[in-house]
């Protein structure tokens, strides 16, 4: 098992990470590149972040990978990217698979046959969200065409690359390093809006949906982590409090001194959605949080973190 700990020789690894152009991944090139040589990819936004080479990469098309990854010699992949937009993936199946699974069947070939560590950056929507508090061990359970690329792609990781480690995120929040409209940014950019507006009309969001919500920040800074111990196998990396999107709304409108009156309560079983979604995927992260340094924050301390 090929074990990264070359202190002093950072510089010489390589670290490759998909998507790096995309929320997380510009946080983890960002933090990667402090220490390592990185090399990041990006698919559509062509991005510009401090001592990282980037490099064009599509994952609908898991031949070419090969190529990349030959001429860059990475020793660790952080594979990040993804088609994650739950309603695009419902809408396009097909593609939804080919990016999210056949990619990753691919690149996990590649890494075991390239004595390379591989991270696979994967989702809490693996789970049906009948239980909440899940560990690594409780079996999965995908509602949603996105979900089930992700259970695939997860399997195929750990079939085929001895020295693999799946992070299971938690639904991120906070703010991407790059200046261009990230999706998970939604709330804080409408929020804003409506106040600056004066839009009466209130944002609805759910109290009966809860995850573990996690900020960037802190996510990429546990999956860098994790990439540098000898850890395989499955990790669950989300924040350390279980809290529903209108309780999340609450604590953003405080941190950004908004008022809680641009946000209104709703029920998710009241809602109509074209997309199934868990109810309630909050992860137990006794697992992550035996072994890593990095802390797991809870909302409030993620928000200070972001809103400082
Ligand atoms: N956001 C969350 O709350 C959340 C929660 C749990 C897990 N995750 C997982 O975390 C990872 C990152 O999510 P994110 O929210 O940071 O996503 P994001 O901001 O939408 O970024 C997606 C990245 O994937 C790249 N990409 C998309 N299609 C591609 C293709 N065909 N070929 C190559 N690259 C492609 C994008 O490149 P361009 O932008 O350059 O096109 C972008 O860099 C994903 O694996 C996602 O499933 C996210």
């Amino acid at each position: 098992m090929v074990i990264l700990r070359e202190y002093g020789k950072e510089r010489m690894i390589k670290v490759f990470i998909t998507g790096a152009s995309g929320f997380l991944g510009g946080h983890l090139a960002k933090l990667s590149a402090e220490k390592y040589s990185t090399v990041g990819a990006y698919h559509s936004y062509k991005f510009d972040i401090l001592k990282v080479k980037s490099v064009y990469c599509d994952l609908s098309k898991p031949e070419l990978l090969k190529n990349l990854f030959d001429s860059n010699k990475p020793k660790l992949i952080i594979h990040n990217a993804a088609y994650p937009n739950p309603d695009k993936c419902e809408k396009n199946p097909d593609l939804a698979f080919e990016i999210n699974t056949g990619s990753t069947g691919a690149i996990a070939k590649w890494a075991e046959r390239n004595n390379c560590r591989l991270v696979f950056i994967s989702t809490d929507m693996v789970f049906n969200g009948r239980q909440g508090n899940y560990s690594e061990e409780d079996p999965v359970g995908p509602l949603s065409i996105y979900a089930k690329t992700k259970v695939e792609a997860e399997k195929l990781v750990l079939h085929e690359c001895k020295n693999a480690v799946v992070c299971r995120i938690a639904l991120m929040y906070g703010r991407g390093v790059l200046p261009r409209q990230y999706s998970s940014e939604w709330l804080e950019r409408v929020l804003k809006e409506k106040y600056n507006s004066e839009i009466e009309e209130p944002i609805l969001l759910f109290t009966d949906q809860y995850r573990s919500m996690i900020s960037v920040n802190n996510a990429a800074r546990a999956v860098m982590e994790v990439a540098f111990t000898d850890y395989c196998g499955i990790i669950h990396l989300g924040g350390a409090e279980r809290i529903s999107r209108y309780e999340f709304g609450k604590k953003l409108c405080g941190a950004l001194g908004l008022p809680e009156s641009l946000i209104r309560e709703t029920k998710y079983d009241d809602a109509a959605v074209n997309t199934p979604r868990p109810k309630d995927v909050s992860l137990n992260i006794s697992r992550a949080s035996s072994f890593l340094k990095t802390k797991l924050l809870n909302v409030d301390e993620g928000l200070k973190e972001i809103c400082q």
